[in-house]
């Protein structure tokens, strides 16, 4: 591990000029995201015991603090950002679905949720982010305020500054999912916690929007915005937010279908991956799952999507299942997480995935962190690690490797190979969904792009391997592994495999 230590300090170094400007798109393209619900992380007191039962859906005592105290676990897994929860003050009533720990249900945009601790210890997070050249990616919610109770129980002027019902849409369910304007302009939630939906069409409402993210940004030196719920605001709305922002956002646009995602692109900076997530899981949550759909939705992603290398690249987050809770394949998730971390776009990684958490649908994928003692040398813990060093490895070799559309070079019903990178400073990466206990076998891959002779290091079993004199690779697959290679003379002095 005192490798890796090294090689991510190096990186770090490397980037922490950009931390004091905002920033871009491009500066986002080499991070590597670790996803905290605040209060589920880390807690103040540093207990690894405390009491964390999700189903009660309470605040389990997790604070900026807390986070503050860990990053080196974050750090030492090779992360140069993370995602926080929305801090913006929430409603305070134990309502029908526990109490608003995870942040979605604000009420006052210019107020903060104490339970994770003042805007100063929020300012003293950002600033120790900074300082290890970290990023810090606030969420943030957009489309509507929370309310604990039906539509009829709603006091405006209990929100700020929406407080009056001039500012929100007049209240509807949504009832059809195929209707965009029903999408947008009907309220989410349900009559026991009602999602009072902004009228973010009006102007008075978007400047108001955007004058607030301008200050937020500022006021606690955020670096990037994860957005809730983006498909269910005007698209018109968003170019003036991201621009109010000045940082890069990436948006929620729960859809599995390119065709529907993809147009978000040209309206921020970045959406989260869910075209991607869905043949993904289908295709590692078993050994009969399909490789050659996710072949297809990768290509289809390319192609629909305005720049697939700043899509928001994760297997697991919070709204779902965990994948350990499909199967508890060690090697599938390994698999899984190769695909994430080495893929084009921005990977993000979910707390407690690292810790092979396996909680079902929210709210069981809700688990703490601190339950897991941070162990550092849990199996995917050290896979996570060798994963983003080879990663931050390649960008501090050539920047190009971000920008390099990820090319399938080989696939059949168990195995996807994968390039990614320019002139012999490829990565490539080879994925198997055999499982545990599949058997050994030499899957021969051409199209590498590096010439016979080449001296090439598996760097997740520190192996070396010679291109063979065809300019083939012949790649020792064993136990459903994942097998990542790059070569051997780029990798002097990086910490890789103790080079
Ligand atoms: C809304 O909630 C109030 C208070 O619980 C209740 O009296 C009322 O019947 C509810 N209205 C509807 C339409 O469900
Ligand atoms: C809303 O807030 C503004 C600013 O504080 C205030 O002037 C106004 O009276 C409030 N309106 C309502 C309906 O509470
Ligand atoms: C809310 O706004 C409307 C339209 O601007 C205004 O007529 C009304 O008086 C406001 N309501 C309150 C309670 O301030
Ligand atoms: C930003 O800070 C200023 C000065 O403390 C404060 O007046 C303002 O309300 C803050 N804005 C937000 C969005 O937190
Ligand atoms: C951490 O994980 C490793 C590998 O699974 C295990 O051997 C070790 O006992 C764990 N340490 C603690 C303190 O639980």
């Amino acid at each position: 591990m005192k490798q890796i230590i090294l090689a991510t300090a190096a990186v770090a170094v490397a980037f922490a000029s950009l931390a004091v400007d905002a920033a871009t798109p491009a500066d986002w393209r080499s991070r590597s995201i670790y996803q905290v619900l605040t209060d589920r992380f880390a807690r103040t007191d540093g207990s690894t015991t405390a009491t964390c039962d999700t189903e009660d859906r309470v605040y389990c005592g997790g604070t900026y603090q807390g986070i503050i105290n860990h990053l080196d676990y974050i750090q030492n897994m090779g992360f140069n950002a993370i995602w926080i929860s929305p801090i913006t003050y929430n409603l305070e009533q134990m309502t029908a679905y526990g109490e608003a720990f995870h942040g979605y249900w604000q009420q006052n945009l210019y107020g903060l949720n104490s339970n994770f601790g003042t805007g100063d210890e929020l300012k003293a997070l950002s600033t120790a982010v900074h300082d290890r050249g970290m990023y810090l990616m606030v969420d943030v919610v957009v489309n509507h305020n929370g309310w604990n109770g039906n539509e009829s129980t709603v006091v405006y002027s209990d929100f700020y500054p929406f407080n009056n019902s001039s500012y929100y849409h007049s209240f509807c369910d949504i009832t059809n999912y195929n209707n965009q304007d029903n999408v947008e302009d009907c309220w989410l939630g349900d009559s026991n916690v009602e999602l009072v939906d902004l009228k973010t069409q009006d102007s008075t409402v978007a400047s108001m929007y955007y004058n607030w993210i301008t200050e937020l940004v500022s006021n606690y030196s955020i670096d990037g915005l994860r957005i809730d719920t983006v498909k269910h605001v005007d698209k018109a709305f968003w170019p003036g937010f991201n621009s109010a922002a000045g940082v890069f956002c990436t948006g929620e646009v729960y859809d599995g279908d390119p065709a529907y995602t993809c147009p978000y692109q040209n309206f921020l900076d970045s959406v989260l991956n869910y075209p991607i997530y869905y043949p993904l899981l289908a295709a590692f949550q078993s050994t009969s799952g399909s490789i050659s759909d996710l072949v297809t939705s990768l290509a289809s992603m390319k192609s629909t999507c305005k720049d697939s290398t700043l899509l928001g690249s994760f297997s697991e987050n919070h709204d779902l299942p965990r994948f350990a809770s499909y199967t508890q394949d060690l090697s599938l998730a390994k698999n899984i997480i190769a695909y994430t971390l080495l893929a084009d776009g921005i990977p993000i990684l979910y707390a407690g995935q690292e810790q092979h958490y396996a909680g079902g649908a929210d709210p069981a994928n809700r688990e703490a962190t601190w339950l897991s003692g941070y162990n550092t040398s849990s199996p995917l813990y050290e896979h996570v690690a060798a994963l983003n060093q080879i990663r931050n490895h390649a960008v501090y070799v050539d920047a190009t490797y971000l920008t390099y559309q990820n090319w399938v070079i080989y696939s059949d019903t168990t195995t996807i190979a994968m390039r990614k990178g320019y002139d012999g400073k490829q990565v490539i990466t080879v994925l198997s969904n055999k499982g545990e206990d599949g058997a050994a076998y030499t899957q021969s891959l051409g199209n590498t792009g590096w010439a016979a002779g080449t001296s090439v290091v598996e760097i997740l079993g520190c192996t070396t391997l010679t291109v063979d004199e065809s300019g083939n690779l012949q790649v020792p697959m064993a136990s459903g592994l994942p097998r990542v290679y790059y070569p051997e003379a780029q990798l002097s002095e990086s910490g890789v495999c103790s080079l």
